[in-house]
């Protein structure tokens, strides 16, 4: 196979002082798929700094699977390690690996079956709470339900109502800054503004609770089969585990890392549904035949395909772990140009995943394109929503479990229709991308 010859180029229209920033902000995946009519690898400026954007799919994957070359670092790592600490997502390639062995365990098959009774009993929590005919806001329920979700599977003792919203609340709070946090210089971030004060009193409330669910079960010695035990028990050959800093730090880890991504990922599922109303048909009938009207289980998943290729087309199309960063550690080079140790790669899913050429009608919802037989190597290489490489999203088949399981639950007693007036522009500066108004009119099926 001959070697691809990759392109460097530069952004036009750098404004001064801010350079790309009020456009990355403003307009961020029009801005960032944009990039690649300027080559394969594109320099940006934000503010007095360049960094570099890989656009074409293959350069994007050489960034990725050379981790300790491009390591974590960069804007939007160094204020997530303010919430997340040294945890998976966030820790540097040095402590990745230990890590990443250690928490293998809480994610393989065997324990996802096991979360999915509790993912499933607390969608059904979720779900029992609506009315025939009501309109739901679908972002916020969702966000709700997928926090839920996770702190279920993480920790199976019930937890009174009132500490479950003050969790949610703090969360949604602490989530909703940080990409306002990392856009600030840091002398702004230090001021004592209600907004500054209120992050930081969030963020203290959630560590102080985390650190008492462990301090608890620690207490107890108890395998409580849940995620949170699954680390707790986990062990190196040599008998070492995670320490309780680094529990703690995976514990919000995960709370972070798990909820915005499967709320956006099923509200993008019902905005592209009801644009597409054959896709949707086809959706019904296949959890009515999977399931002749019973809830989901583990077993059905395997049946759901069309649920499930839905899912991975809409994570294409609308990517909801939409920005990440990089620090390069060592001078390399990248598409033909020499990057300087120390720069700022960006990289986003949405400047690839339309990339013209990989996806014929890139920009058409069509589930079946990921059917084995029309799928190509090159679109599965380009499929990056959960990143690729040994960074790649060790959550990805829990997001999978949980949203078929939602979409299983939900289409089975509902039908499903979005309300007009959605507004499906990004919420400006919101870690994940998701549309800023999608209301969901809810109507009882009929049973039988
Ligand atoms: C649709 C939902 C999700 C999406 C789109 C998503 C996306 C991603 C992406 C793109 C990365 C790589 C980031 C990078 O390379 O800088 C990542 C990493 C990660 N995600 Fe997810 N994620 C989702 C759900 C989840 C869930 C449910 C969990 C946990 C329950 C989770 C936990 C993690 C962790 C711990 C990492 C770091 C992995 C490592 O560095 O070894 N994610 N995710």
């Amino acid at each position: 196979m001959p070697t691809q010859t990759f392109v460097a180029g530069t952004a036009p229209g750098s404004l001064p002082v801010v350079g790309h920033a009020w456009q990355l902000m403003r307009r961020p995946l029009e801005f960032l798929s944009s990039l690649s009519e300027h080559g394969d690898l594109v320099e940006i400026r934000l503010g007095p700094t360049s960094a570099y954007v890989p656009c074409h799919p293959d350069v994007l994957r050489e960034v990725l699977v050379n981790d300790s070359v491009y390591d974590k670092g960069g804007a939007f790592y160094d204020r997530a390690r303010e919430i997340a600490g040294n945890g998976l997502v966030t820790c540097p390639h040095l402590d990745h690996r230990r890590q990443r062995r250690l928490m293998q365990s809480a994610f393989q098959r065997s324990q996802l079956e096991r979360y999915a009774p509790a993912m499933q009993a607390e969608i059904e929590a979720t779900t029992s709470g609506w009315r025939d005919g009501a309109v739901v806001e679908s972002f916020p329920q969702l966000f709700g339900m997928a926090l839920r979700t996770v702190a279920r599977t993480l920790y199976s003792v019930p937890v009174e109502d009132d500490l479950v919203h003050r969790v949610e609340h703090a969360f949604e709070e602490v989530l909703s800054l940080l990409f306002r946090q990392m856009f600030l210089p840091a002398v702004v971030r230090r001021l004592p503004t209600p907004g500054n004060r209120r992050y930081r009193a969030n963020l203290d409330f959630l560590h102080d609770t985390v650190q008492n669910l462990i301090t608890e079960y620690r207490g107890d010695g108890e395998d409580h089969h849940d995620l949170l035990s699954a680390l707790m028990s986990s062990r190196e050959e040599d008998g070492a585990g995670l320490s309780d800093q680094e529990i703690h730090d995976q514990v919000i880890t995960i709370m972070a890392a798990g909820t915005e991504t499967v709320a956006a990922t099923l509200t993008w599922v019902f905005h592209l549904l009801s644009r597409n109303p054959d896709v949707e048909k086809r959706l019904y009938e296949e959890i009515d035949t999977v399931l002749g009207g019973r809830a989901p289980e583990w077993e059905d998943l395997a049946r759901l395909e069309l649920t499930d290729r839905i899912v991975t087309e809409a994570l294409r199309l609308y990517p909801p772990a939409w920005l990440f960063t990089r620090r390069i550690a060592v001078d390399t080079e990248l598409a033909g140009r020499t990057l300087k140790a120390g720069s700022t790669v960006v990289f986003s899913p949405s400047a690839v995943q339309r990339y013209p050429g990989v996806f014929p009608h890139e920009d058409d919802f069509d589930p079946d394109r990921w059917l084995p037989d029309r799928t190509t190597n090159l679109a599965r290489r380009a499929f990056v929503a959960f990143g690729t490489g040994a960074r790649k999203c060790i959550g990805d088949i829990y997001a999978r479990t949980e949203c078929a399981l939602a979409l299983a639950t939900i289409l089975s007693r509902w039908r499903v229709e979005v309300e007009p007036g959605a507004d499906v522009r990004p919420v400006m500066l919101a870690t994940v991308y998701h549309p800023r108004k999608l209301a969901l009119r809810l109507t009882a099926r009929a049973k039988g």
